[in-house]
């Protein structure tokens, strides 16, 4: 049986995570004051998020990048509608780096200046689905599911944190001209992490040395920010947020961990709606790590 409203806030036609928000919350988010300075990184849940964050945290903080900080990346670049640790967002200090999985609709409209930049991160749709039922099953304010095949459906109706996946992309997409926006795949990331880095450096119009950007890519790489505590979630999945079992955020970090989960039929039928969601769709997807 499905408990949905007891996880899911729909507020506006998009479905939030109703234990760590609220709806005063959103309702301010429309109107809040956007600095030119102000960076805003958007994903669909489970499509590299926490990667980025700790990317931007090591880009535009020294003191995250040589750790003379203590500061979770969590809080270095915090989630703009889940205010999870009460910060005070209109007074802290510029640049301000906030993480989103707000659908284009619903972004403070100030966004609209084109000034302030959007880095929107993407990943092939069967990977956000594999991780998202992990997650899902792991994380104590998302609503577990038993088996693949019954969270497929939800995923695909749109009954889960983020609504549907094509309507998020295709929504960015279509109205990137509103923004001052770039999209890079979670797939480059992967495949050239010191490149991805450079381009979002590029896009951002921030210049490191070379020794930094050394740093930022080492510190940016899968097996380090697994261990490394400010990085990975752990403290705050674990400790504030709860867990239904041992986990971890940075659970595989692969592309193409969907081919070990989904059945043929399945597949077949994620396919024909993918087929049918996203036609003419010019942004390409990598599927296999092998993939050009
Ligand atoms: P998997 O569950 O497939 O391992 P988000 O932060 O948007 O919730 O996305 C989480 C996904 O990004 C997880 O995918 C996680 O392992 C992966 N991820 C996080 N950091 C990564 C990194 N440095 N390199 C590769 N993948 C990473």
């Amino acid at each position: 049986m499905d408990n949905t409203d007891e996880y899911l806030l729909n507020f506006k036609g998009y479905n939030f995570e109703k234990l760590i928000t609220d709806v005063e919350h959103l309702e301010m988010m429309e109107d809040f004051e956007i600095r030119d300075d102000d960076v805003f990184l958007v994903t669909y849940p489970k499509s590299g998020t926490i990667w980025t964050q700790q990317i931007l945290s090591l880009i535009y903080f020294d003191s995250h990048r040589n750790s003379t900080e203590n500061i979770e990346t969590m809080d270095r670049v915090p989630f703009f509608e889940y205010n999870i640790h009460n910060l005070d967002y209109v007074n802290m200090p510029s640049p301000r780096i906030f993480a989103s999985h707000l659908p284009y609709y619903l972004v403070p409209k100030g966004l609209k200046n084109k000034k302030t930049k959007i880095l929107y991160i993407y990943r092939n749709p069967k990977d956000v689905l594999i991780s998202f039922f992990h997650f899902s099953n792991w994380v104590a304010t998302l609503e577990a599911t038993e088996t693949i095949e019954h969270y497929l459906e939800k995923f695909l109706d749109g009954k889960v944190v983020g609504s549907r996946w094509f309507d998020h992309i295709r929504g960015w997409y279509e109205h990137r001209h509103d923004f001052s926006i770039m999209f890079l795949s979670y797939e480059d990331m992967k495949k050239d992490l010191r490149g991805s880095v450079l381009k979002i450096c590029s896009f951002l119009e921030k210049e490191l040395s070379e020794e930094d950007l050394d740093a930022v890519v080492r510190q940016a790489t899968f097996q380090n920010m697994k261990s490394d505590p400010r990085a990975n979630y752990g403290n705050i999945i674990n400790k504030e947020i709860g867990a239904r079992s041992n986990g971890y955020f940075l659970r595989k970090g692969t592309i193409g961990d969907w081919k070990h989960h989904l059945t043929v039929k399945q597949n077949e039928r994620f396919d024909m709606i993918f087929k049918k969601n996203m036609k003419n769709f010019p942004l390409k997807f990598v599927w296999d790590m092998n993939e050009d």
